[in-house]
């Protein structure tokens, strides 16, 4: 697939990565590509970087990785291109990082998604990745035995269904948790959230089957 992702640091580069060496095409979109030159050239062809409407004009499905603070001015500038696409969303508000617009998120009792969702409303929204930390995905990619677990809710099925099968493909267990309204069970402050737990144990967790 055409995989647009939103920031290249931590996260965005970690899982961007693993989306590469399993075939996909990623376009990071970023502030300053041309500090991605380095990085790019390690990925064998399967990626590049332009601005964040570039890399989500260019992609069937995109990923936020930005600093949570960010969303507004991105969400902005990417809501044309955006349009209907799937977007998995993996930010997470971090006081005092993130300011009001973070500490709103976490005292929203629906959860932190429901801070994002109204910028980008056409857009369909699956919480994804944002609960393990990126030396975890980074060292446990498609490790033996029970795979690290990425819970992921959205209220649009196929968009869930899509968001598991690149889980997948980055060598994660996607655990569907259920609707948009689902995710808040996985916000920080949950005893998923920052866990390291594989699949199985995120399933029991969140009682899932
Ligand atoms: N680190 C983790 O282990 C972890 C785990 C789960 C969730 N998360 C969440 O994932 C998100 C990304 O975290 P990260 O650790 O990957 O962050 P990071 O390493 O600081 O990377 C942030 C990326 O966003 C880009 N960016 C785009 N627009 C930006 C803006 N307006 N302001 C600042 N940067 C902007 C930056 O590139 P340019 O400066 O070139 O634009 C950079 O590539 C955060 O919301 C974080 O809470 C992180």
């Amino acid at each position: 697939m055409k995989i647009g992702i939103l920031g290249a640091g931590m996260i965005g580069g970690t899982v961007g990565r693993l989306w590469a060496q399993a075939g996909h095409s990623v376009t990071f979109g970023v502030r300053h590509p041309e500090r991605l030159r380095s990085m790019l050239s390690g990925l064998g062809g399967k990626a590049k970087a332009g601005s964040a409407s570039d890399a989500v004009a260019d992609a069937d499905i995109v990923l936020a990785a930005i600093p949570f603070r960010a969303w507004p001015d991105v969400a902005a500038e990417i809501e044309a291109a955006l349009g209907d696409k799937v977007l998995l969303d993996a930010t997470v508000p971090d006081p005092p990082r993130d300011g009001a617009f973070g500490d709103a998120a976490l005292a929203r009792k629906e959860g932190v998604a429901f801070s994002v969702a109204p910028l980008l409303a056409r857009a369909k929204l699956v919480r994804a990745f944002s609960t393990v930390m990126w030396t975890t995905l980074q060292s446990q990619a498609h490790r033996a035995g029970d795979r690290i677990g990425i819970p992921l809710a959205g209220d649009d099925e196929e968009a869930v269904a899509l968001a598991a099968l690149l889980v997948a493909d980055a060598g994660f267990d996607p655990v569907v948790v259920g609707p948009l309204l689902q995710a808040r069970r996985f916000d920080p402050g949950t005893e998923v959230f920052d866990s390291g737990m594989s699949g199985p144990q995120v399933r029991a967790a969140l009682g899932v089957a």
